[in-house]
């Protein structure tokens, strides 16, 4: 009789915090799928064999799900009759990319679960993570239980997502709006480690004489992106495109960052955190794990709000 009591009592609580929109935490998984978070590691390590790029890709794909209504997998949506989703938005349309890794693991994971257990929204958050660690950053706890949403906007996608085009002061309002700080700002951007940028997101930089682009490096991209075509030519964002590392601030502070929005960042109070991180890569690895903690903390669903999408490119069915 006592045991009974004792498990109402369990019990009541635990569905309690669910109903209040429990927290995140970092094993919220270890009951109900034991396996997800190897499984995932090793189909993120195999994506990233295959392609090395890939790990930059599923990094940006988790920072564009989270910037658009919180992290809840709304950018993995088809868009439907009813619906027009997030990946035609101007920031994702031929750019975001890794839809068919998450497919993929979503899949493998739902089979070693025996069932659908793990979010769509969670999964991405943790590919960004592993591969972070795969290409040399270091590990950090990713906080889990997010639940995925049942609708996506393409206008919210168009509108919360900052741009290359933008000045210090429009990227700092677009971050602050999502509760991050110029600090953040600083630390996030160092994303930018990692992977390319199409000529079209850059292109405007190369032919304008009042631009501060380094010139030997502007004219040695000006084969490659021509002020007509090659919109889809790639370029790295940093010399290391692979390699979780501060290149990517020194190239700031050498005035070759290839983002206008990137070298936006050198100056100010700004400019004094990228100084910072181009010589303490210790510090930009800690401070970046935790940066993206409290990014993959923005607006999740918990909770009874949302579902765990049987496949993530659909609302799943009655
Ligand atoms: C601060 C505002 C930001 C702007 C304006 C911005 C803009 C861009 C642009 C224009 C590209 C090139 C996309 C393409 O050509 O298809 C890009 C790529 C990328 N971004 Fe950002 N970004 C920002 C912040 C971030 C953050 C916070 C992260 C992650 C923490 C991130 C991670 C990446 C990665 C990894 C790539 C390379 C993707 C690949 O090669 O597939 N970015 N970004
Ligand atoms: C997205 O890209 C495709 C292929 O380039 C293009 O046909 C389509 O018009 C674009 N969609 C939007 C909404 O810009
Ligand atoms: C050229 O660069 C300057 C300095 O960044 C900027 O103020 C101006 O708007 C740019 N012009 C064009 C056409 O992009």
């Amino acid at each position: 009789m006592a045991v009974l009591v004792y498990l109402m009592t369990i019990m009541a609580a635990a569905m309690a915090s669910a109903a209040s929109g429990a927290e995140l935490t970092a094993d919220y998984y270890i009951e109900t799928c034991p396996h997800a978070l190897t499984t995932i590691k090793v189909l993120v390590g195999a994506a990233i064999l295959r392609e090395p790029r890939m790990g930059a890709s599923l990094v940006r794909l988790h920072f564009h799900d989270c910037f658009v209504n919180g992290c809840d997998g709304s950018i993995l949506l088809d868009d439907t009759d009813d619906m027009i989703g997030e990946k035609t938005a101007k920031p994702n349309n031929n750019s975001v990319r890794g839809y068919d890794v998450i497919d993929t693991i979503k899949s493998a994971v739902n089979t070693v679960c025996l069932g659908n257990v793990v979010s769509c929204a969670d999964i991405v958050a943790v590919a960004a993570r592993d591969s972070i660690v795969a290409l040399g950053g270091t590990s950090y706890d990713v906080l889990l239980g997010r639940r995925d949403a049942t609708t996506a906007s393409i206008d919210d996608a168009n509108n919360d997502i900052p741009t290359p085009f933008m000045d210090l002061p429009a990227l700092q309002a677009n971050f602050e709006s999502h509760g991050l700080s110029l600090h953040d700002l600083v630390v996030l951007s160092g994303g930018h480690t990692l992977g390319y940028s199409r000529c079209a997101f850059f292109r405007s930089r190369l032919y304008n004489e009042s631009d501060t682009l380094d010139p030997a490096y502007a004219a040695s991209l000006d084969e490659r992106c021509p002020l007509a075509g090659d919109d889809d030519e790639l370029s790295s964002l940093d010399d290391t495109p692979t390699t979780v590392d501060t290149d990517y601030y020194q190239g700031l502070i050498n005035g070759r960052a290839l983002l206008h929005s990137d070298q936006q960042l050198y100056q100010g109070d700004a400019g004094d955190l990228v100084k910072y991180y181009a010589d303490n890569p210790a510090k930009f690895w800690e401070d970046f794990g935790a940066a993206m903690v409290k990014m993959g903390n923005l607006s999740p669903l918990t909770g009874d709000d949302g579902e765990v999408r049987e496949n993530c490119r659909l609302v799943n069915q009655e």
